[in-house]
């Protein structure tokens, strides 16, 4: 099969969220540090009767739906997150639920768990299997969902919530283009969950942000070495190295928007220190020979670099990244589908003039990829996204007061059995899957609102 890729993305969020300005000051934190400083805007969240197994329900049937398309025409569903209920059951078993009345269980796949890259392992995954000599000619479904949640301190204002799912399958508008990626993969301590019964992560914020920054570097070390080596092989060849002027578009994982600004801003560090003889009298990089002798690893920290560069790129990020941003800055970090909202957020807002034909380069922290966008099916994609600015619109804005009150319930009842969960109906968009019941041996019963 030719152009394996995505044909069609779903989006959900919670329908509430609060306002970070509110939760600066509820937080007793100095004003602008969540707005300016991390620069969020809004954080949504999930009602006390919302959890993983709900969130990628309402995705999953969201996308069939509309898609028009028919359970019988899936052959594999995987699912990326870190969000664990169960330690044996997946979050996939309990999607089945949704094929039932089609008869069809011969659906492959099961979940992907690992802190936010599980959502692109499962893509991955999904791109191989119709690639493979075990595909049977159907689509695969991929979701990556999660609840984004820390306890009260300095890293509460970076949650969110969400789930995304998309359709893969062959002759996508938007291609994996192949052979073209870049990993890196290490141990680190800076963000893991070991108290399974808390929906809690232990992280140690700023190891995280230099994990993040490093595995940038080296994801986009491998990834220009391996587009450099294609470049030679192909017939268009370009003189000079790949450059972020080889992209059109720059999407990230997003934990907060500022450290994606800072990422761009990363980025052309790499590009400078890789130029053999850049200009610094003039143009991008004008003024950033100071910094010429800097390596990499030496400069994580440094406020210096950060500044200087984030500076110099302010206007690829305007036009590369910026319009990526809506969903992170107005939901906050979904986790797994954090870079697949950025995705969705740049897809609703652009033409596919912008996109046909133009390479979109993706961060997923752990991973880097990059997807290439085709104009024919494009339009259809686009229009089933337009509307993502005006959902976010619809959703209830909720006070600080309350929104810690809903987290505090959800820490008293979570992995409660013989439980049923408090929460309105107003709490959720029409049609949106919730829990209504734990019994007494821990299974989980389901209502569509
Ligand atoms: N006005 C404007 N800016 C302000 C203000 C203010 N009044 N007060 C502070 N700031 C700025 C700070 O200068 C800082 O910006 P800078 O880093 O550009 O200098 C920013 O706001 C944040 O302030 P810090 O004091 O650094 O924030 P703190 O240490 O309290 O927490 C952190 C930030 C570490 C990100 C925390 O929220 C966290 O741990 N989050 C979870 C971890 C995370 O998301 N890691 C990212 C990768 S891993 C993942 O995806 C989960």
């Amino acid at each position: 099969p030719e152009d394996v890729g995505i044909l069609a993305l779903e989006v959900y969020f919670p329908a509430q969220y609060v306002e970070q300005a509110e939760l600066e000051r509820y937080d007793g934190v100095e004003a602008g540090k969540y707005t300016r400083g991390l620069g969020q805007q809004q954080m949504g969240f999930c009602a006390a009767h919302e959890d993983i197994n709900s969130l990628c329900l309402t995705v999953v049937q969201r996308l069939v739906e509309r898609g028009r398309l028919s359970w019988d025409a899936i052959g594999r569903l995987e699912v990326g997150t870190e969000t664990v209920i169960d330690k044996s059951k997946a979050v996939k078993t309990v999607l089945m639920e949704l094929f039932r009345d089609s008869g069809n269980s011969d659906v492959e796949g099961i979940d992907t768990t690992n802190a936010c890259y599980g959502g692109t392992a499962s893509l991955f995954n999904a791109a191989a299997w119709v690639e493979s000599s075990a595909w049977d000619g159907r689509y695969a479904v991929v979701v990556c969902g999660d609840i984004a949640v820390y306890a009260t301190g300095n890293a509460r204002p970076t949650g969110g919530a969400g789930a995304i799912a998309m359709l893969v399958g062959p002759n996508a508008p938007l291609v994996l283009e192949r052979g073209l990626r870049g990993t890196h993969m290490e141990h680190a301590y800076d963000f893991y969950k070991p108290d399974l019964a808390s929906e809690y992560p232990v992280v140690d914020g700023p190891l995280s942000i230099q994990c993040y920054l490093r595995a940038l570097d080296r994801c986009y070390a491998v990834y220009r070495r391996k587009a450099e080596s294609q470049r030679q092989q192909g017939e268009r060849c370009r003189r000079g190295p790949f450059t972020l002027d080889d992209f059109k578009f720059l999407i990230f994982h997003t934990p907060f928007c500022k450290l994606v600004q800072k990422s761009v801003g990363r980025l052309l560090l790499n590009d400078f220190l890789a130029a053999p003889n850049p200009d610094t009298s003039g143009g991008l990089y004008k003024g950033l020979q100071p910094f010429r002798g800097v390596k990499l690893e030496d400069t994580y920290t440094s406020k210096e670099v950060e500044k200087a560069f984030q500076a110099a790129s302010q206007e690829i990020f305007n036009q590369k990244t910026k319009p990526s941003l809506l969903l992170s800055s107005r939901n906050g970090n979904m986790y797994t589908p954090s870079m697949y909202g950025c995705l969705a957020s740049l897809l609703a807002q652009c033409s596919a003039q912008d996109l046909a034909g133009s390479r979109i380069g993706a961060f997923s922290y752990g991973s880097g990829l990059a997807a290439r966008g085709r104009s024919s099916p494009l339009d259809k994609l686009l229009s089933s996204l337009a509307d993502l600015p005006a959902r976010l619109d619809a959703r209830k804005r909720v006070a600080p007061q309350d929104f810690a009150e809903i987290m505090k319930r959800r820490e008293e009842t979570h992995h409660l059995a013989n439980h049923t969960p408090h929460g309105s109906h107003t709490d959720l968009f029409p049609g949106t899957w919730y829990l209504e019941r734990v019994d007494d041996k821990y299974r989980r019963q389901y209502a569509r609102n």
